[in-house]
């Protein structure tokens, strides 16, 4: 058996898309479990996942594909810039300073958008978040701040995103205006976050299905994630999860390839002119 056949077998089972496991890191996670346990090979590890339910829930979580990138379709930031974030700020301007932005430590003059970036990776997504917002802020466009919650589960990530240095590859659709605006080149192919856009960005390890979804966010980001790895019943609970974490009203952004299909029915719908985006029911 090999490592397709493999996927083809264990993926459907466990509400996988099968096909997006076949990038070399996941291999590398399937591969390093398989020596740890000390088995021939696939199809004895098959064995093994189909005998035992709690080596085969934990799969999905050690089959993680780690790959992200600034300002990932570029285009669709800027539909976020200019179709959405000027009403979830002036949404959260009207819920007012002791609305929206209660409880939040030195912010409470100020209204609050509250992001949570699902699946943030190396911090690429959540600080790209973090410069569109400073970027159409500083127009003096509306008097709103932004709080970003970035959660994945992978703890060398979430390293990675706290270290916040990246290889030019990380940068290649940044425009350059953003780029020498938000970075600070550290060496001859590596730049650093400047504290600006990190400011306004946390991190936690959080698992999107297991874990509690943190309450009434105002946008969430949710890209390449549970609309490309998850499928039936899997996708569902996710939907479940993001849609408990969103306030009425609130606005979910998935991947430019990513078709949410019939499974936000009910609890989004499409975000008027706003490819990508959905408003919670
Ligand atoms: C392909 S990356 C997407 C990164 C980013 N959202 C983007 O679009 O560029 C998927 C991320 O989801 C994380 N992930 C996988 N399963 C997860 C789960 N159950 N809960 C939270 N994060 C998860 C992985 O560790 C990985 O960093």
């Amino acid at each position: 058996m090999d490592y397709d056949d493999f996927l083809r077998h264990i993926c459907p089972m466990l509400d996988l898309n099968w096909r997006k496991y076949r990038r070399r890191a996941a291999r590398r996670g399937v591969q390093a479990r398989i020596r740890e346990l000390g088995l021939p090979g696939y199809a004895a590890y098959l064995d093994v996942l189909i005998a035992d339910s709690a080596e085969a829930r934990a799969l999905p979580d050690r089959m993680l594909v780690t790959v992200s990138r600034f300002f990932r379709e570029r285009d669709r930031w800027r539909i976020l810039s200019e179709r959405v974030l000027p009403v979830l700020a002036c949404e959260a301007q009207r819920a007012g300073p002791s609305g929206i932005g209660a409880g939040f430590p030195g912010k409470d003059a100020q209204a609050l958008v509250k992001a949570w970036s699902v699946g943030a990776c190396g911090g690429e997504e959540p600080y790209t978040l973090s410069m569109v917002w400073l970027s159409w802020e500083a127009g003096g466009r509306q008097d709103a701040a932004v709080d970003i919650l970035a959660t994945d589960i992978d703890p060398d990530s979430l390293e990675r995103a706290r270290t916040a240095d990246y290889q030019g590859s990380s940068l290649r659709e940044v425009p350059s205006a953003a780029r020498d605006r938000w970075f600070r080149q550290i060496g001859p192919d590596s730049w650093h976050v400047t504290e600006a856009a990190r400011r306004p960005v946390r991190f936690w390890r959080h698992h999107l299905l297991d874990d509690l979804p943190p309450p009434a966010s105002d946008l969430i980001l949710c890209r390449y994630l549970a609309f490309t790895y998850f499928i039936g019943d899997r996708r569902r609970r996710a939907v479940e999860r993001l849609a408990a974490a969103s306030r009425p009203g609130g606005a979910l952004m998935v991947g430019a390839k990513e078709d949410p299909g019939g499974s936000l029915e009910g609890l989004f719908q499409p975000w008027p002119e706003a490819p990508g985006v959905y408003r919670r029911l």
